[in-house]
C-alpha cells in the first residue's frame, strides 16, 4: 500500500504531482491511501509512506478534468483525493470519460464540485462585515463557517468587491485578510474572536425589513436560498421569523378576501401545466446561479433571476440588478423598484401578477469606497445573458413583454432599439407575443428637474396603461 501525505486540505499541487507519478508508475487506485500531514496516525500503520519520486513519463488529461479537480478537491469529504485519483487513472484509457454523465465517479466528482461552488456562492452572499475601529482606523471583520475548504477560493471576490476597505474574514479553519493591496491567510480561529455586533447592525435590519414583501414570500424557496445554518451570523436573522409569521397572517387575510375561485375543471386542466412551467423556471434559476457566460459574475454577489407567476401574461424586463437587488437576490427591490411599484399601481397593474426580470442578471458596478457605482452593461454582456431571458420567456409564454430602458429593449428585441422612436405602441415579437418599449424607472429617478420628472413619470404610467389594457383583454379572452 502506498500512502501519500499531502501538506494540507487544499494541497492540489501536492495531489497532482503525486497522482501523476503514481499513474506513470502504474500504481492502481486501490493500492493508494491519501492522507494529510498531521493526520497520518488516524489511518494506523502503513506499509509505505513515500512521496512518489518524480517520473519522467508524460500523459495528457482533458483541461476540463483539471478544472473540475481543482474545485472538487476543496470538498470536505475525505474520499475526494482517492476518488479524483481513480477518475484520473480511468481517464488515461477513456479520454472522454467526463462526458459520460451516468458514470458513478463522474457523478460523484461533479456533485462535489457543485457543492463547493454552492458553498462559495453562499459565502459571497452571507458574509456580513462588522466594523471595528472607526474612520481611518476602521477595519471590517466577518465570521463565517463554510461547509467546505473554500476560503482561498472565495476571498478574491471580497477583495474586488470591498477593494477600499480593510477586512478580515474569520473562519474555524482559515482566515482571509485584505489590507487594500493583497490578500493574506492565517490559521482559523474560534467564533469568540469575531465581533458579535456593531453600529451597522440596525441598518442591515432596517434594510431587510424594507425589502421583505409578505405577498411574495416563499418560505421553502427562502430556506433553500438562505439555509438556516447561515442565520446565526446574519444581523437580519432575528427578523426572519417574525416577518414570516406576520406574512402568514397577511396572506390569510388576502385569501379570505379573494373574490372568485377558478372553475374546478379549469383548475384541474391548468395544474399539470403550471407545475411544469414552475419547475422549468426553478431549473432555469438553478442553472443561472452558476452562469459564467460573461465576467460579471465575478464581482456580483449572486445571479438575480426573474420572479413572478410562472404563467404571467406580462413579463417586465429591466436592465440589470442594482446594489440592493444584488444583495437581496431579487429584481426591483431598491429605489427603482419602488418607483416601478408606484407606477404599476397607478396604471392598474398588480405586480404580483407580472413576471419581473432583467436583461442582464448580474450587477455591474465599480467600487468607490463603500459604494458600488452602477455601470451600464456592454453589448457582449447583454448578448451573453440573452439566452436566460429567452428561456424565461419560452417557459412563461407571456402575451406582452415590457422592455424598460435601452438595455432591456436591446435584450428583448435583439438589437439596439431607441426608446423614444419605439415607445407607445405594440411591436410583434412572434405570433403570440408583443413587446412594448418604455423608459427605465431609474431614468425618472435621475431627472434633476421636478417638472420634467413629473411629465416623464406620467408618460411612463401611460405606457404601462397600454400593458394594463393587454392584461385586461387577455383576461377576458381566457
Ligand atoms: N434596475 C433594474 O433594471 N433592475 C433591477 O432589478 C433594479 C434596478
Amino acid at each position: 500500500m502506498n500512502t501519500i501525505v499531502l501538506d494540507h486540505e487544499t494541497d492540489f499541487d501536492g495531489w497532482r504531482h503525486a497522482a501523476r507519478a503514481l499513474v506513470l508508475d502504474g500504481i492502481k487506485p486501490e493500492d493508494v491511501t491519501w492522507t494529510i500531514k498531521g493526520e497520518e496516525e488516524l489511518f494506523g500503520p502503513t506499509t509505505t509512506s513515500s512521496p512518489p519520486r518524480p517520473s519522467n513519463g508524460t500523459f495528457n488529461v482533458p483541461a476540463k478534468f483539471v478544472e473540475l479537480a481543482q474545485i472538487a478537491i476543496l470538498h470536505r469529504d475525505r474520499k475526494r483525493f482517492a476518488l479524483l485519483y481513480r477518475l484520473l487513472w480511468r481517464l488515461r484509457h477513456h479520454h472522454d470519460l467526463l462526458e459520460v454523465a451516468t458514470d458513478p465517479d463522474v457523478i460523484s466528482v461533479s456533485a462535489m464540485a457543485k457543492a463547493v461552488r454552492r458553498d462559495e456562492h453562499k459565502m459571497h452572499a452571507f458574509v456580513r462585515f462588522r466594523e471595528i475601529g472607526r474612520e481611518r482606523e476602521a477595519h471590517y471583520v466577518a465570521w463565517f463557517e463554510p461547509a467546505h475548504h473554500i476560503v482561498e477560493l472565495a476571498a478574491p471576490f471580497f477583495a474586488r468587491r470591498f477593494a477600499d476597505m480593510p477586512w478580515s474574514i474569520l473562519t474555524p479553519e482559515r482566515c482571509a485578510h485584505w489590507d487594500g493591496f493583497a490578500i493574506s491567510f492565517t490559521p482559523g480561529v474560534s467564533k469568540a474572536e469575531a465581533p458579535a455586533s456593531d453600529r451597522l447592525e440596525e441598518t442591515w435590519r432596517r434594510y431587510y425589513a424594507t425589502i421583505f414583501n409578505p405577498a411574495r414570500l416563499k418560505v421553502k424557496a427562502m430556506n433553500t436560498e438562505m439555509p438556516k445554518k447561515y442565520w446565526r451570523n446574519l444581523p437580519e436573522a432575528s427578523l426572519i421569523k417574525p416577518l414570516i409569521a406576520g406574512a402568514a397572517r397577511a396572506s390569510e387575510a388576502m385569501i379570505g378576501k379573494a373574490p372568485t375561485e377558478p372553475h374546478k375543471a379549469q383548475q384541474r386542466l391548468e395544474q399539470p401545466m403550471k407545475r411544469k412551467t414552475a419547475s422549468e423556471l426553478e431549473t432555469l434559476r438553478e442553472e443561472a446561479a452558476s452562469c459564467r457566460a460573461c465576467p460579471l459574475w465575478k464581482d456580483a454577489t449572486q445571479t438575480v433571476f426573474g420572479e413572478g407567476p410562472p404563467h404571467a401574461t406580462i413579463m417586465l424586463v429591466g436592465e440589470q440588478p442594482g446594489d440592493k437587488e444584488d444583495l437581496a437576490g431579487k429584481p426591483f427591490v431598491g429605489p427603482a423598484g419602488q418607483m416601478l411599484d408606484r407606477a404599476l399601481v397607478e396604471a392598474g397593474i398588480d405586480r404580483n401578477k407580472v413576471y419581473v426580470t432583467n436583461a442582464v442578471k448580474h450587477f455591474k458596478f465599480v467600487p468607490r469606497g463603500k459604494i458600488r457605482l452602477h455601470q451600464k452593461p456592454s453589448t457582449p454582456e447583454i448578448k451573453a445573458c440573452r439566452p436566460w431571458y429567452e428561456r424565461e420567456r419560452a417557459a412563461i409564454k407571456p402575451v406582452l413583454v415590457v422592455a424598460m430602458g435601452a438595455t432591456a429593449a436591446q435584450g428583448v428585441l435583439g438589437k439596439i432599439t431607441p426608446i423614444n422612436k419605439n415607445r407607445g405602441h405594440l411591436i410583434d415579437l412572434d405570433e403570440q407575443t408583443k413587446a412594448l418599449v418604455t423608459v427605465h424607472p431609474s431614468y425618472l429617478l435621475r431627472l434633476p428637474d421636478q417638472d420634467a420628472k413629473a411629465r416623464e413619470y406620467a408618460r411612463f404610467v401611460e405606457d404601462l396603461k397600454l400593458a394594463a389594457a393587454v392584461l385586461r383583454k387577455s383576461a377576458r379572452a381566457a
